[in-house]
């Protein structure tokens, strides 16, 4: 399987992050949710900027009309390789806002046409890790996916845990759910980080069940499709309006079942975040006067890194 982008510019990639983490970090819990996302935008554009990619932006603050920076098409770096950029420079802004866990800083970069361009609208979600990747079914009653994800886990449903967003839209799920038997994690915003977590042994997560942004699916479908984890997602446009967006992007057909291989065509792909507050997958930024530690997660088709960086204050990078 071909990993040139991943092997070429893991570094890079990583910095990006990194500096967007630590971009929002510093006003976490000041309840200056935009301010840290416009701080994490900047740092994460111009960053992007100065990469050896000719990136487009498939998934990003918006459109043009709505967004300065990094606005769906735009182009940037200053090479030749040619990639799809999907970025959330702050996914959690309210848990940035209020200093809670899981807000991470994201960025996932493929091959040209290799990320689904999600209209901006809500999307139904069923993520598992591996085992249960080929069997579960969207469609399917929800006792009929929990015992089947149990059952590729060797366990029984009471041992599973379900994460899902906690909105009034979620409670006949969440009722079903507690019917089956299985615990649930209930979080407050963050649904990218959870739906990795299913993927990843040790998290204690093993599926991601609900509806939330279409555009942090596709982010963490590009690292669920690295893991061989499964995502299955159906669009839910609000209005006409949306409805129009999704068939643009996606076809007349944009109600159908979208699977792993929908919502990331690309082989190659790679995933990068850094943890803003701490969470299930990385910890949050440290800052410690003359240094700032941030860790991050770089997923490939190759395998999984963790990454914990000292960065020595004005001198790693002047955006520091
Ligand atoms: P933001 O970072 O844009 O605030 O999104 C956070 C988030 O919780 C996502 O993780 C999730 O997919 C979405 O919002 C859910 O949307 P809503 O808050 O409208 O239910």
């Amino acid at each position: 399987m071909s990993t040139a982008i991943g092997s070429k510019l893991t570094l890079d990639f990583l910095q990006v992050t990194e500096a967007a983490a630590i971009a929002a970090a510093r006003l976490v819990g000041r309840g200056m949710k935009n301010e840290a996302d416009e701080a994490a935008v900047e740092t994460m554009r111009t960053l992007l900027a100065s990469l050896d990619v000719e990136g487009t932006v498939v998934i990003g603050e918006g459109e043009l009309d709505e967004a300065p920076m990094l606005y769906i098409d735009e182009v940037i770096g200053r090479g030749s390789l040619r990639v799809d950029i999907a970025v959330d420079p702050v996914e959690g802004t309210n848990l940035v806002a209020n200093g809670l866990p899981n807000a991470i800083a994201v960025l996932a970069i493929a091959e040209r046409g290799g990320l689904l361009r999600a209209p901006d609208t809500y999307m139904k979600k069923l993520v598992v890790g591996p085992r249960a990747a080929a069997l579960v079914d969207i469609e399917a009653p929800v006792r009929v996916n929990l015992e089947i994800i149990a059952r590729s886990l060797e366990r029984s449903v009471q041992d599973l845990t379900v994460i899902i967003l906690n909105r009034p839209r979620h409670a006949q799920l969440i009722e079903q759910v507690r019917a089956a038997g299985a615990r649930i994690r209930l979080i407050s915003d963050g649904d990218t980080d959870a739906a990795i977590a299913t993927s990843i042994e040790g998290t204690g997560v093993h599926c991601y069940m609900g509806v939330g942004g279409a555009p942090e699916g596709v982010l963490a479908a590009a690292a669920i499709k690295c893991l061989g984890g499964g995502f299955q997602a159906v669009l839910m446009p609000a209005d006409e309006l949306q409805e129009e967006r999704c068939r643009k992007m996606v076809g007349d057909d944009f109600r159908r079942t979208l699977r792993i291989g929908d919502l990331v065509p690309a082989n190659d792909v790679i995933f990068v975040a850094t943890g803003i507050t701490d969470g299930d997958l990385v910890k949050g930024v440290r800052f410690m006067g003359r240094t700032v530690k941030t860790h991050s997660i770089f997923i490939n088709p190759l395998g999984v890194r963790f990454v914990e960086t000292v960065h020595r204050v004005n001198t790693t990078s002047p955006l520091l």
